[in-house]
């Protein structure tokens, strides 16, 4: 074996070593990611400053607050920002996980069968098998995470997605989502005339939703570096679209 093969054998090893919940996370990710890039939507699993970032809303509430809140979050995969949001729920707290990947389910249902902080708070966490475009539970949630790749989506995909959102979120209730930074125009200039019109009507639509945008946290620390929006829904948003 040449010196350059032994060195990258050798750091690939390490890493495997010291890191093999990372490791295996991320070669799942890989394997989804080719099995079906649309949904998939990135090669890795989202870093710690996204998904905290990503449970702000969880972890920011006056230490009284006596009532639980109930959270989604959409499209958890590996469980990168469930780690997040396991970690910030209180004990009245409940969390749902919608993910339409079979992979991905399986490694949940293991990370909260054994491994911390998912283990901790098992018993309030519930994984919904199938697309959010059917999830159908009783009541409202206070907290809506969505990790989904929107821009992958077509524009009546994105819009249904959207639409359903307000039969989800309780007047009031928050939504936190991530977009990569510049992704949709990137995306824009190298794709040809239906591409670049797919895409602008998804602007359209994130932009309409945005005008409820309570807070925006700029996430540098991440491959590829991304915005996290918080967006209020409120009451007559809500009455006005259900
Ligand atoms: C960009 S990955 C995010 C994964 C993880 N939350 C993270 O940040 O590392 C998108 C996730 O959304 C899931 N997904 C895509 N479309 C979905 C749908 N219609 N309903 C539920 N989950 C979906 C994918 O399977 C994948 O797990």
């Amino acid at each position: 074996m040449s010196n350059e093969r032994h060195n990258q054998f050798n750091t690939a090893t390490a890493v495997r070593k010291c890191m093999p919940g990372w490791f295996s996370e991320s070669r799942t990710f890989w394997r989804e990611y080719r099995a079906n890039f649309k949904h998939t939507g990135a090669v890795l699993p989202s870093g710690r400053s996204l998904g905290r970032a990503l449970a702000t809303f969880v972890r920011e509430r006056p230490a009284e607050a006596a009532c639980g809140l109930k959270v989604l979050e959409i499209g958890p995969g590996t469980g990168a920002v469930t780690r997040q949001l396991c970690a910030a729920l209180r004990p009245a707290d409940e969390l749902d996980l919608c993910e339409l990947s079979t992979a991905f389910v399986e490694v949940l249902r293991q990370r909260l069968k054994d491994e911390r902080p998912f283990s901790d708070v098992a018993d309030r966490v519930r994984i919904f098998h199938q697309p959010i475009e059917q999830l159908d539970v009783e009541g409202r949630y206070d907290l809506v995470v969505s990790c989904l790749p929107l821009n992958n989506f077509q524009v009546h995909e994105v819009e249904g997605i959207l639409g359903q959102l307000p039969r989800l979120l309780r007047p009031g209730g928050t939504l936190s989502f991530f977009q990569y930074i510049g992704i949709r125009k990137l995306r824009g200039v190298v794709a040809g005339a239906a591409d670049r019109e797919r895409l602008a009507g998804i602007g359209r639509a994130m932009d309409a939703m945005l005008a409820g945008e309570i807070r925006r946290n700029h996430i540098w620390a991440n491959v590829p570096p991304a915005y996290v929006h918080h967006v209020r829904f409120e009451a007559d948003q809500v009455k006005a679209t259900s």
